[in-house]
């Protein structure tokens, strides 16, 4: 009898060694991810670029222009804010709907950026 429950605590306690390890991996991934540093070049751009132009751009737009570093980082609260209103806000961005708003996801990128210093 008590060998068994010594049995059983056995393949309990391997049963949490293999459900534990997996989990704990995953959160160093996501963790470094986040650590991960954010600049301009790689990950805010193509955002902008994806989200924000024509309207936002040389080429066409008649908007302020937000297509550089400088732009950008110069009205990024404006940015963050106007991204995160309601969809039927006038000011929310892009404009009418008439781009993809940005995801939650992209939207924590934005922020992150801004906190963590905004690297060019
Ligand atoms: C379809 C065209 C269009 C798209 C796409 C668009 N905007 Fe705009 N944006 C406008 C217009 C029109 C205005 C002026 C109206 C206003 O102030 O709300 C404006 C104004 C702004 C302003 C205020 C600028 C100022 O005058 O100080 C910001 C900031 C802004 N947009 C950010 C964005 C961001 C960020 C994106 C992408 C996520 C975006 N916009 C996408 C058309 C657009």
């Amino acid at each position: 009898m008590k060998l068994r429950f010594i049995l059983l605590l056995f393949v309990l306690a391997m049963i949490f060694v293999q459900c534990s390890g997996p989990k704990k991996a995953t959160m160093a991934t996501s963790e470094s991810m986040t650590m991960k540093a954010i600049s301009f070049t790689t990950d805010i751009k193509p955002i902008m670029v994806n989200h924000c132009a024509p309207c936002h751009f040389p080429e066409t737009g008649k908007k302020k222009l937000l297509d550089t570093y400088i732009a950008t980082k110069d009205n990024i609260v404006d940015i963050i804010t106007r991204v995160q209103l309601d969809k039927a806000d006038d000011k929310f961005m892009p404009f009418k709907l008439k781009k993809e708003p940005l995801s939650d996801s992209l939207i924590t990128v934005l922020k992150n950026w801004r906190k963590s210093g905004m690297a060019e």
